[in-house]
């Protein structure tokens, strides 16, 4: 069956304003008031650009992709001129961000339905993460009551993902929204470190 929410017309034109209002318009109402608490705000992605723009970018994955919302604006503003993927362990919010994607003719794009703790993305020149594992802490706004509140929980996934980012190559870089789960990152040095919209922007350095 045809998502109702896609019936809603509209392009965009790189160059043309975009604000997170116009682009939350094109989500489905539950996803769309989740937005302030869930998706990257359309200046942070504007700036991932800006300091992607002066990068050799080799390809960007964004680990826990959402609704594509980080991918698909990205790819926009870069005019897909790299590889995006889009790791997410959410079906229902594949299947959206593969609609949108489709909808717009974004190309260069890949979305897996995965967990990026049990099999990590290796091999790629920059990641992004808009502090994917804090849902396990976090009593408001959750997406949907699919995983379990618990702290200890939360401690073990920063674990996994700490050993898995110290395998990354030198140079590689993390760009982070509101971090990564924790405050200190081994094997890391911060390059960039600033405020947008009221979240921590960074971008980490693998030594
Ligand atoms: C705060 S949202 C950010 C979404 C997107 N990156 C954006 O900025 O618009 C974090 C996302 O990570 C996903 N996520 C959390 N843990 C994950 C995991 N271990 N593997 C894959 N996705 C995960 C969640 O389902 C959620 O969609």
């Amino acid at each position: 069956m045809r998502n109702k929410f896609l019936d809603k017309k509209g392009k965009f034109v790189v160059g043309d304003p975009m604000t997170d209002e116009i682009w939350d318009s094109f989500l489905p109402k539950k996803f769309k008031l989740l937005s302030p608490y869930q998706w990257t705000p359309i200046p942070v992605i504007e700036r991932t650009w800006k300091y992607l723009s002066n990068e050799q970018v080799k390809s960007v994955v964004d680990l826990g992709s959402g609704v594509g919302k980080f991918c698909i604006y990205l790819s926009l503003l870069s005019k897909s001129s790299f590889p995006i993927l889009g790791l997410e362990d959410r079906e229902d919010l594949v299947v959206i961000s593969d609609s949108l994607k489709t909808k717009w003719g974004v190309k260069n794009i890949n979305w897996e339905k995965t967990n990026f703790l049990n099999q990590f993305p290796f091999g790629h020149s920059h990641y992004y993460c808009f502090n994917p594992l804090y849902e396990t802490m976090k009593g408001n706004h959750s997406i949907d009551i699919s995983k379990g509140k618990s702290a200890k929980q939360f401690l073990n996934d920063l674990q996994t993902f700490k050993q898995n980012l110290i395998l990354l190559k030198p140079k590689t870089k993390l760009i982070t929204f509101h971090g990564f789960g924790g405050s200190y990152l081994p094997g890391f040095k911060t390059l960039l470190k600033e405020e947008i919209v009221g979240g921590e922007f960074r971008v980490w350095e693998k030594e």
